[in-house]
């Protein structure tokens, strides 16, 4: 089945989820002009990832990956930056230290605009309009203009994005992800919350340790890993086009790197076998990731993983399950039939996308507990399989919004209207993602302690 891959052999496959382009010269020269920019992420950095999920499958850390549903131009700025990075670094050593097990910190950042949409067009009063399919594509706003897909919005993104990144790196090794830090991570609404006040205690602990560690010669001056975090990147890869254009040979390899983003996924909607998403990332040497939803064969998924992994190299390939809190035993088989076939993957829970409900005010909400309970089957069916639960996948932000209900801070239905910003989804907030990694703190303490080589008593 599979012919010979070149970075366009996707374009003779069948594809879903792509805008009606009108304009095809607008798009032709979009994509020549992206062509000509220079990569985003480097193929070093996507294989030192690679070997970092390597250690994810092998149940020797863990994989976070969050950020926005969707980025946008209206909420671009420094500030939102630093804070989703600030929460994502207090997840991480909220993780790493009630665990103690190494944290893999990947951004749903710089790259994450593309949304697939249930329906192409959306209806107001008697007014149809193709549905909005992120910044990427067209504007949000219920206009023939606005929506109207326009392929120079690509340019815009490659640029948002590459701006973004610089602040990543910047905040990632320049000092700002220092662990002695790690008191200042806490956003000033975040610490008045059960969470905050909860983080704030383990930042003393670590203070602690810290101090301690300092006393024996071990400083951030001397040790890179106190001082500084690798932070990666990742987004749904859906405009195949856009992808496409920043997908280049690495000079050292001689292998083809996505150089859009260090790991890209396919969508829950995109992911058929013969489909021009598959095709497209079998051929990219990035770690790949790919949603699985309730309606996932166990045959669909062998061979999706065949395709995409064909020599099942560990850290290739992650698999993030989106079952939702009432379906978390469809994951039974899937997870079995890996193991029968031998085959290498990370397993991660995506607990947002499975329990995303319309609350009784007209939002489209998530509720806390839902989530929490989705991640609590996630590691259940896990411990009960032998395998590991491998990462945990959010929609979330540093903002104070209001978007998922319920909570410490017990946002309800109403309160959904006081702060509701979200592109797409609705988000965690900075609290109840620091709520939430407690939680899984703990589940993955549990998992670690279970999991471990037994201890052999000592005679005597
Ligand atoms: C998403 O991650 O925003 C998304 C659309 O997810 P899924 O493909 O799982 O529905
Ligand atoms: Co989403």
């Amino acid at each position: 089945m599979a012919g010979k891959w070149t970075p366009e052999s996707w374009r003779s496959r069948p594809i879903q989820q792509q805008p009606d382009w009108t304009d095809p010269k607008a798009l032709a020269d979009a994509e020549a002009e992206l062509r000509k920019y220079p990569p985003l992420v480097f193929a070093g950095e996507a294989r030192n990832l690679k070997a970092s999920l390597a250690q994810v499958a092998a149940g020797k850390a863990f994989l976070l990956q969050g950020g926005d549903c969707a980025e946008s131009f209206a909420e671009f700025s420094a500030n939102n930056i630093r804070d989703t990075f600030k929460v994502l670094l207090q997840m991480a050593v909220v993780l790493t230290f009630g665990a103690a097990c190494p944290v893999v910190k990947v951004g749903r950042m710089a790259g994450q605009f593309a949304k697939p949409r249930s329906d192409k067009t959306e209806k107001q009063g008697s007014l149809e309009l193709p549905s909005y399919r992120g910044d990427i594509v067209n504007g949000m706003e219920f206009t023939p203009d606005a929506r109207r897909p326009d392929p120079a919005r690509q340019l815009r993104c490659y640029n948002q994005s590459a701006a973004t990144l610089n602040l990543l790196r910047a905040f990632a090794q320049g000092g700002f992800a220092n662990l002695q830090k790690v008191h200042a991570w806490n956003l000033g609404f975040v610490s008045k919350s059960p969470a905050g006040e909860r983080y704030q205690e383990l930042a003393d602990r670590i203070q602690e340790c810290l101090g301690f560690m300092a006393a024996c010669g071990l400083t951030p001056e001397a040790i890179p890993a106190l001082r500084e975090t690798d932070f990666y990147t990742s987004h749904e890869a859906l405009l195949l086009g856009y992808e496409q254009a920043l997908t280049r040979v690495d000079s050292t390899s001689g292998d083809w790197y996505d150089c859009s983003a260090h790991l890209i996924w396919i969508g829950d909607r995109t992911r058929q076998v013969d489909g021009a998403h598959v095709e497209f990332f079998r051929g990219v040497k990035n770690p790949l990731a790919f949603k699985a939803g309730p309606s996932l064969s166990t045959d669909d998924l062998l061979k999706l993983i065949d395709t995409l992994n064909p020599a099942n190299e560990a850290g290739r390939l992650t698999v993030i399950c989106r079952m939702g809190a009432d379906k978390v035993d469809k994951l039974v088989p899937l997870i079995r039939a890996v193991k029968r076939e031998g085959k290498t993957v990370v397993w991660a829970c995506d607990p947002m996308h499975g329990n995303t409900i319309k609350s009784s005010t007209g939002y489209k909400t998530r509720a806390f507990d839902r989530i929490l309970a989705e991640v609590r089957g996630f590691f259940a069916v896990h411990q009960a399989e032998g395998t590991y639960a491998g990462g945990v996948h959010f929609e979330m932000t540093g903002q104070d919004v209001t978007e998922c209900i319920g909570g410490a801070q017990a946002i309800d239905e109403i309160a959904l209207a006081d702060r509701y910003h979200t592109h797409c989804d609705p988000r965690l907030n900075a609290s109840q993602a620091i709520e939430l990694s407690f939680e899984i703190a703990e589940l993955l303490k549990r998992e670690r302690e279970a999991l471990a080589e037994p201890r052999v008593a000592l005679a005597g």
